[in-house]
């Protein structure tokens, strides 16, 4: 069994039934454990309400492929980070031909990558900062000379802010990379971009209205992502129309480079002078009612419930072939 895919076939779904049996995937073993409880819940409770057949399904309790014998026509994946956001899940749904949500096999694991995403982004024009890949203590010499300070050091593939560390003294980048080394191989820096931090959710294709994000916190961490009660979003952001088309082109256009769908988040920072730049997809970004991509749907009139029917919907994209 296997699917195929063409993003044409999503379609307008007016019936619960027409979704059939879905399990709804949450939890999972990665750091974003937590989260993705938090988003799956809050997922499977809107599709329930919405009179769609929906049950939860952890792949930390159960294999994957007890999907198949538990009869589900679908999946709707609201686990985060690796083994659900990466790729390697959509790969193993491909072969179990069940349809699922969002981005496929490639834009998941190209998109959980920040390094190869802006690789992609700057091939097509696409601005994001100057980097240096880290991989060992001996490149951080270089590294200060080439990107100056101060800095913020990053593993490639986590998210949530985990393992990120601003670097703002030379003597401090050493443990900063070590943060992120303990994580994973792949490790890198770039600089610190001061100014306004900006997202843009991507539903069906299209980009929904920016969000501004500020915190009084050094950055926006995993501690003001889910804990810090005075982190401030506003949605709309304030920013001039022609600077709003500007960042859904670049969402879109983002999307589009790493060949990621369906739905998700691009995030960016903007200097002083306005000018963003790109610092990461996320191809299943968080949704609780707390969340940004409900946020921003929510300013067009689009409720979480909605929201979360239009996420399946994508799941159309793919049909079973034998
Ligand atoms: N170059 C940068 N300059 C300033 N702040 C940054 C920079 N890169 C990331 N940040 C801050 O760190 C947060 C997390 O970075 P991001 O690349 O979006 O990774 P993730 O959300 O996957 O953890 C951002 O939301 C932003 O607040
Ligand atoms: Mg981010």
């Amino acid at each position: 069994m296997r699917l195929r895919h063409d993003p044409k076939l999503v379609r307008h779904v007016t019936d619960a039934k027409e979704f059939g049996r879905v399990a709804v995937l949450l939890g999972g073993t990665s750091s974003e454990r937590e989260i993705s409880l938090k988003s799956g819940n809050a997922c499977l409770a809107a599709l329930l309400k919405r009179g769609v057949d929906a049950h939860p399904f952890d792949p930390q309790d159960k294999p994957i492929a007890s999907l198949v014998t538990a009869r589900f026509d679908r999946v709707f994946i609201a686990l985060h980070g690796p083994g659900g956001e990466d790729g390697t899940l959509q790969g193993a749904l491909e072969f179990l031909g069940l349809p699922y949500t969002g981005s496929g096999v490639m834009g998941s694991a190209i998109g959980m990558d920040k390094l190869r995403t802006k690789r992609l982004a700057q091939a097509v024009g696409i601005p994001t900062t100057d980097y240096m890949v880290l991989r060992s203590p001996a490149d951080l010499d270089n590294c200060i000379e080439r990107l100056g300070l101060p800095m913020i050091v990053k593993p490639a593939t986590q998210g949530s802010s985990v393992g990120m560390t601003k670097v703002e003294k030379a003597e401090e980048l050493l443990g900063a990379y070590q943060a992120a080394a303990m994580l994973e191989p792949d490790v890198f820096a770039e600089p610190w971009i001061t100014g306004g931090e900006y997202t843009v959710a991507m539903l069906q294709g299209r980009a929904l209205p920016s969000i501004r994000i500020e915190t009084p916190a050094t950055f926006y961490d995993y501690q003001a992502k889910y804990f810090r009660n005075d982190t401030k979003y506003s949605c709309p952001s304030g920013l001039s129309p022609e600077a709003e088309k500007h960042l859904a082109n670049l969402a879109q256009a983002t999307f589009t480079a790493v060949g990621a769908e369906g739905w998700g988040r691009a995030d960016f920072m903007m200097d002083k002078a306005g000018k963003p730049y790109l610092l990461e997809i996320n191809t299943v970004p968080g949704m609780t009612d707390h969340s940004l991509v409900p946020m921003a749907a929510r300013a067009l009139g689009i409720s979480f419930e909605q929201l979360v029917w239009q996420v399946l919907e994508t799941s159309f994209s793919r049909t079973v072939i034998a």
